[in-house]
């Protein structure tokens, strides 16, 4: 089973970046642990701070993956462009937050990518993130 996890902007600052939000580890880290805890899904990340850099990976693996795990981060409540890529494509998307997005500031209440995904996993941390990969592996 091959699945992607894809982080937009400012997810390279996790571990640093408002630890009281997004908590204290790097993503680095938490993904090896994620690798070393699934060893037979065929795990890939990715992180741009780049749209058209997103996009373009959403393009590359939507017609081969099995599934994309996708924290879009800022370009979540922005970002026509990516809502309409995961719509042109064949794999299934999860939408992934670390934060409860419903629980802050309005515009982040706005989703592009929640109409096109299959479903969303906000508010548990990085837990997040494994709970999505959970749902593929369970084939739910
Ligand atoms: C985020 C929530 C977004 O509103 C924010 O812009 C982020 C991270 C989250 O994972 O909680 O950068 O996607």
């Amino acid at each position: 089973m091959k699945i992607i996890i894809i982080n937009g902007p400012n997810l390279n600052l996790l571990g640093k970046r408002e630890p009281g939000i997004y908590g204290d580890v790097s993503f680095e880290e938490f993904y090896k642990g994620l690798q070393l805890k699934y060893p037979n899904i065929e795990l890939q990340y990715f992180q741009s701070n780049i749209e058209g850099e997103i996009i373009d990976k959403i393009q590359e693996t939507g017609f081969t993956f099995d599934g994309i795990i996708l924290n879009a981060a800022a370009y979540t409540h922005t970002s026509v462009g990516i809502g309409d890529v995961i719509k042109a494509i064949q794999s299934p998307v999860i939408e992934v937050h670390i934060s409860n997005i419903y629980q802050r500031e309005s515009f982040r209440h706005q989703s592009f990518i929640s109409p096109n995904a299959k479903g969303l996993i906000a508010g548990f941390g990085m837990q997040s993130y494994e709970l999505a990969l959970l749902s593929f592996i369970n084939g739910e």
